[in-house]
């Protein structure tokens, strides 16, 4: 019997310790030493998921995405809206599908993602919008042909593109542009997409003159303004101004004679990777909705919503082991199994991501370390001079917060295989993506 203790650090209850029987020390690495608690995703202790698939692994609590997808859903249920859940967050069939269950629509930026979509189901095509900067004229064929809810124009070129293709195949695009609404939001600089020095999106002004030229088109049709202004946005204020800028665009569009009937709000809504429990979920989203209803008042426009990190970033976790201890001069280092090719957002990004020892021990002390990858490179770390209560050689750690923007970004640097991924439900684990083979990277190039 184990009993459920404190939730790591105010984490979502997809992930908490729980008080551990002696015979749960059993590992090599804790053996003889007093473990007080383990952590779990959902009802499975983790040690036991490392047994059986190995390390580095994904972890997934598919609680944790249903109640964050029903909160966001919850927080908009005033104002007619779909949300279209961001796939390049994370792409794995398994977990589109579980969102599309739950009545999600989808975002895709290219056409592997639409088919990812329509592999893990052909109905959700109409519940599609099409975003990104440079889609090729074979992408935007493979939209109309599965005929997508809304394509997210941001060119002038991309529109006489799209609109070719429509004339070709004879099928009618819907579509929205996405409008540069030049409004500052503070996160990381690689990923802020609203100022006019971006490559997003037209520039709001001359959204009008595009939007005529749009509607002179016999197989488009124009039905909605998208925005989006970047990712990892933790201050609802921005959203709301870029919300504003559009409502007043929209009143333009309508005087001109366009029937505008979406608003499609993007994504960027951020998590809290270092704060956590902060503000529960369903508040935090709450000041969010509230945010980009407010300028809407009268407009009568079902609204898009694109999250993707603020539905599934805190659903997963990247289970690692650690290889090697060592001490350069003074400067202590941690070598783990993982690498910035598994999780490459502390070296892209220098992002934050807490770590914590998947065993707790009775009376570890703190150690400040640097938790780095194998790989031949100083910029593979995970955290740099980070206090830890001290783990030894072969002991697990959990990088938390890495549903989002993990394995998607994933490579094979190194010839490095990528990890496994699996999904929990309570009591049971499966694995939505199995490891990858030496054999699965050759193939390609024999
Ligand atoms: N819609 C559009 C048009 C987007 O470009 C993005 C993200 C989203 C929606 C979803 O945004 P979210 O709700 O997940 O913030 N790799 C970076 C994040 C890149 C985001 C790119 N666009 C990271 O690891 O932080």
């Amino acid at each position: 019997m184990t009993t459920r203790s404190q939730t790591s650090a105010g984490r979502p209850p997809g992930f908490a310790y729980r008080e551990s029987k002696p015979r749960q020390s059993k590992s090599q690495s804790t053996r003889g030493r007093d473990v007080q608690s383990v952590l779990y995703c959902e009802d499975v202790p983790l040690p036991e998921l490392a047994a059986r698939y190995g390390t580095p692994l994904y972890v997934y609590s598919s609680a944790t995405i249903r109640e964050r997808y029903e909160a966001f859903d919850a927080a908009f249920r005033v104002v007619p809206h779909t949300i279209c859940y961001s796939v390049k967050a994370n792409s794995n069939l398994t977990i589109l599908r579980l969102l599309a269950r739950r009545g999600s629509g989808f975002d895709v930026v290219s056409g592997g993602e639409l088919e990812r979509v329509l592999a893990a189901d052909r109905k959700s095509a109409k519940k599609v919008v099409f975003s990104g900067v440079g889609k090729t004229r074979q992408e935007l064929t493979a939209a109309l042909k599965a005929g997508i809810l809304l394509f997210n124009v941001e060119s002038e070129s991309e529109l006489s593109a799209l609109a070719d293709c429509a004339n070709r195949l004879r099928k009618t695009a819907s579509v929205a542009l996405r409008v540069n609404p030049d409004v500052a939001a503070e996160t990381h600089p690689y990923i802020s997409t609203g100022l006019h020095k971006h490559k997003f999106g037209v520039p709001i002004r001359e959204a009008r003159a595009l939007y005529a030229k749009a509607a002179a088109e016999p197989y488009l049709k124009v039905r909605g303004v998208s925005v989006h202004i970047g990712s990892q946005i933790t201050d609802v204020a921005p959203f709301g101004e870029a919300m504003a800028r559009v409502a007043d665009l929209v009143r333009e569009l309508r005087a001109d004679g366009h029937a505008i009937e979406y608003i499609d709000a993007g994504g960027g809504l951020g998590i809290a990777y270092d704060t956590p429990g902060a503000l529960p979920f369903s508040e935090y989203v709450a000041t969010y909705a509230q945010a980009l209803i407010a300028p809407l008042r009268d407009l009568d426009v079902r609204l898009l919503l694109e999250p993707g990190r603020s539905i599934v970033g805190p659903a997963g976790i990247l289970l690692t082991s650690v290889v090697y201890k060592k001490t350069n001069d003074s400067k202590r280092f941690m070598v783990v199994d993982a690498a910035m090719n598994d999780l490459i957002r502390p070296a892209l990004y220098g992002a934050y991501h807490e770590i914590i020892p998947v065993t707790q021990v009775a009376g570890a002390e703190l150690e400040t370390i640097d938790i780095v990858g194998p790989i031949c490179e100083t910029g593979d770390f995970f955290a740099r001079d980070r206090a830890l209560p001290a783990v030894n050689e072969g002991d697990l750690l959990a990088i938390l917060d890495v549903g989002a923007y993990g394995m998607v970004l994933a490579s094979n640097y190194n010839t490095r295989l990528r990890a496994a991924e699996v999904l929990v439900n309570r009591k049971s684990a499966k694995v939505i993506r199995r490891r990858e083979k030496v054999s699965d990277l050759l193939r390609p190039e024999r």
